[in-house]
């Protein structure tokens, strides 16, 4: 049961995106969001976050979602991600023993729907902000499940530093969930130039694409084998320090998921000529030091992420200056997880109760 104490109190969760090295692209179970294959990501620093308040009272009249300072129907069927929330509230609630309704708000500090992963941070800091507000006596790895069911990206931002999510075998998703295999500081040099050559919504959504490859590419098939080969490799570069593979791991996974995109059908097409100004540009770089100093990688949008060493920032930056077309470029260390913000950080506030129209007491 929930301690009474523990309603009408907000609690606030900041988590930050992650970049995955090996991508998930493909489920196998879309309920539970169960992937084909396990991927590997590095998770960002806060200059990628989301943060989410979440309050659970008796007072409230139904469940209410507020992203962006937009009111979400958490009713409606057209909203997939309004209902995979509400399960998730839902499950909560039931291991809490509670019935009362839920109040979420959450807002991103960068782009949605662009392919920065936006839904990754949200799942995560909305999972750890429930598990927080119901003082559930959960582990992170479970916390990591509750957060793979609203978004599958979203279980590896639970932690901080390099992430793997395993893709599991069974089919109630019990052995499907994240957990850290290096801290930030391990490789601390790593880091992420985010280069964004567009802020506007991707086509297709990356739920669209879990289940449209899978079943129409006929490259599909593969797809799963190659990755779940590559998370080892990457594990072991990663171990050994060795950026030359990593890169080259890193690359040729992205190009794989884009490869698997555009076999699917109708296709689906997430680069546009900057992405592809950019992929030769890395390359040249790469071919002018003799070795890989930076690696491409895409998700779901024409936005590239440059994973490269604090050494090398300077000449991957000056190379990037050469291609026309990036909007700007945002730097990104890596992240130590989400956190727990004090109540003064608090998104719910007297403006935004009377704003959607719960009045409590
Ligand atoms: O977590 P989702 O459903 O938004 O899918 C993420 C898909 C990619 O970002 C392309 C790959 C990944 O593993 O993050």
């Amino acid at each position: 049961m929930v301690p009474l104490n523990m309603l009408d109190i907000p609690y606030t969760v900041r988590a930050t995106s992650n970049i995955a090295f090996i991508k998930y692209w493909g489920r196998r179970n879309h309920d539970l969001n169960l992937p084909y294959n396990s991927s590997i990501s590095m998770t960002l620093d806060e200059s990628l976050s989301t943060t989410t308040s979440v309050e659970f009272s008796s007072s409230f009249k139904k469940d209410m979602l507020i992203i962006n300072g937009k009111k979400q129907d958490l009713s409606s069927q057209q909203n997939e991600k309004a209902s995979y929330i509400k399960k998730v509230l839902e499950q909560a609630r039931k291991i809490a023993g509670l019935n009362a309704h839920t109040l979420v708000v959450s807002k991103n500090n960068f782009p949605s729907g662009t392919g920065l992963a936006s839904s990754a941070a949200g799942a995560a800091a909305l999972s750890l902000a429930i598990v927080k507000a119901l003082n559930l006596d959960i582990d992170t790895k479970e916390i990591s499940k509750m957060a793979r069911q609203v978004s599958g990206s979203g279980s590896r931002s639970l932690y901080g530093g390099i992430v793997k999510w395993h893709r599991g075998t069974l089919h109630d998703g019990s052995d499907s969930f994240a957990e850290q295999l290096f801290d930030a500081d391990y490789w601390s040099g790593l880091i992420d130039l985010v280069t964004i050559v567009t802020e506007s919504a991707k086509r297709v959504s990356s739920s669209k694409g879990h289940t449209l490859t899978p079943r129409t590419s006929r490259l599909y098939d593969l797809r799963p084998k190659i990755a779940e080969a590559e998370v080892k490799e990457a594990e072991t570069a990663i171990r050994n320090r060795d950026f030359n593979l990593l890169a080259e791991i890193i690359m040729r996974d992205s190009n794989n998921l884009h490869a698997v995109c555009l076999d699917s059908w109708p296709p689906i097409i997430y680069l546009n000529d900057v992405s592809r100004a950019i992929i030769y540009t890395i390359h040249e770089l790469n071919e002018n030091h003799g070795k890989n100093v930076a690696a491409y990688t895409f998700d779901a949008g024409a936005n590239a992420h440059i994973i490269t060493t604090q050494k090398h920032r300077a000449a991957v930056e000056g190379a990037l200056s050469s291609v026309n077309g990036i909007k700007r470029i945002l730097y990104s260390k890596q992240g130590n997880g989400p956190r727990l913000l004090s109540d003064d950080k608090s998104l719910i506030n007297d403006e935004v109760i009377r704003h959607i129209g719960i009045y409590k007491y």
